[in-house]
């Protein structure tokens, strides 16, 4: 025999979510496939890894998502591969491949994969919900997109979310921009960061989304992309607000905000929880990209869509103390001391009548089994002994709801606990 091995932990910065913490990501992932459901979105389901060429060119060369932070490889056949680091890439991807019917909606709940440094927050996995909507660049669309996102912070409870909107403008009137930018940059070079000072000029917008001290006070002062926006884009963003606004999500706008991934056009939003007091407390954020359909080589297709991060969303709630859930407890708990061959069958007979009905195992005792059943959080206890087993009959005791114990025929037991339960 071998040495007895240290147990092994998952990697730093990934985490493991056991029940009954993992109730509330049920009951999230569920209200948000409705909410999705409801607006005309379907559920999509894409790879975890894809060529990495995808990523490069849809997020950009130049992002730190792309540069820092992707999780890319060699796979054993020599393929340039990495896991992803978001949905859109490759639910564009997917929309490229299969052209579907334009709009196409789509909604997903993945895990994503960022080579960050860990901190509260900030994970090297973390899960997102999301949308896309393929094919229109109508400013409804955007309009719907974001109160989908907001509609679903305020069913959880969430009273102190900040929403900044801004538009990153188009291929057109961008570049004007971007020269105003560098020649204001050029000015403040030696304000900025180490890393953006030798930078700046490759991608003058990443100095405006960097968080160091520095770069924020360098750029106080920096020429707004608002200032430089064309007719069409500006018309865009005035009727993105004026929807906002008629839909009752209060919102800012924010010429600063730039956002991490280079396919952004016109509209782009954040949610930041203001609960959270970490760097760290964007709980969504999303945009139009109506060139990225183009830029893996599909058609020009205009998409917009918001990626929203489960754990961040769930530490807002904690921070707010909103969205308890509590786990959810059986109905009945069958405790049978005579062998377990009516615990087998009943068990089986109760869930196939839709409630939720546990046991013990192992041959335990009386005692024990009482124990687990009163832990176990269920309605009742089914108890069969060798003189119930003799009658024919089970005793149900209640555990949780108020009244006496009573013997119920054997084969009764599925219709009353069924009619106990819609009383309640
Ligand atoms: P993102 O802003 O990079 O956008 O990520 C979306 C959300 O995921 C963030 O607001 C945050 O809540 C969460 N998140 C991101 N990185 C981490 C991390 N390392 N640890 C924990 N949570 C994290 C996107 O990913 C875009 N695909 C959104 C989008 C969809 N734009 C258009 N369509």
């Amino acid at each position: 025999m071998g040495e007895h091995q240290a147990p092994l932990r998952a990697p730093a910065g990934t985490h493991d979510v056991l029940w009954p913490d993992s109730a509330r990501w049920e009951r999230l992932v569920g209200e948000f496939a409705r909410r999705a459901r409801l607006a005309g979105f379907g559920l999509v389901l894409s790879p975890m890894f894809e060529d990495a060429a995808l990523f490069r060119r849809g997020i950009g060369d130049e992002s730190d998502v792309v540069r820092k932070e992707m999780y890319e490889f060699a796979d054993r056949g020599g393929r340039d591969v990495a896991l992803r680091p978001e949905g859109t890439a490759s639910v564009v991807r997917a929309f490229v491949q299969h052209h579907p019917p334009v709009p196409w909606k789509a909604w997903y709940v993945t895990p994503a994969f960022r080579y960050e440094r860990p901190q509260a927050g900030r994970y090297k996995q973390h899960h997102q919900l999301g949308v896309e909507v393929l094919g229109t660049d109508d400013a409804d669309v955007d309009v719907e997109v974001i109160a989908l996102a907001a509609g679903l912070y305020a069913w959880l409870g969430l009273e102190r979310v900040d929403l900044a909107v801004n538009s990153m403008g188009c291929a057109e009137c961008r570049p004007a921009y971007l020269d105003a930018l560098r020649a204001y940059l050029d000015e403040h070079r030696d304000e900025l960061c180490d890393e953006h000072r030798e930078r700046y000029r490759v991608n003058p917008l990443r100095v405006l989304d960097c968080k160091r001290p520095a770069c924020r006070a360098a750029t106080e002062s920096a020429p707004r992309i608002t200032d430089y926006l064309d007719e069409a884009c500006a018309a865009h963003l005035a009727r993105v607000r004026e929807g906002l606004g008629a839909l009752g999500v209060a919102h800012r706008l924010e010429p600063r905000l730039v956002r991490g991934l280079d396919y952004y056009t016109r509209t782009t939003f954040e949610f930041s929880a203001l609960a959270l007091t970490s760097a760290q407390n964007a709980v969504g954020g999303g945009g139009r990209y109506d060139g990225l359909a183009e830029a893996i080589g599909g058609e020009p297709t205009p998409g917009i869509g918001f990626g929203i991060g489960i754990e961040r969303l769930l530490m807002a709630c904690d921070a707010e103390g909103v969205f308890p859930v509590a786990p959810p407890s059986p109905d009945a708990f069958v405790v049978d001391v005579t062998g377990g061959e009516v615990a087998r069958d009943l068990t089986a007979e109760l869930r196939a009548a839709g409630l939720a009905a546990v046991r013990a195992y192992d041959g335990r005792s009386l005692k024990s089994q009482l124990k687990q059943a009163d832990r176990s959080g269920a309605r009742y206890a089914l108890i069969v002994g060798p003189d119930e087993l003799e009658r024919h009959v089970v005793t149900v005791r209640p555990l949780r709801a108020e009244g006496a114990q009573e013997p119920v025929g054997r084969d009764e037991v599925v219709a009353w606990l069924t009619d106990a339960g819609s009383e309640r």
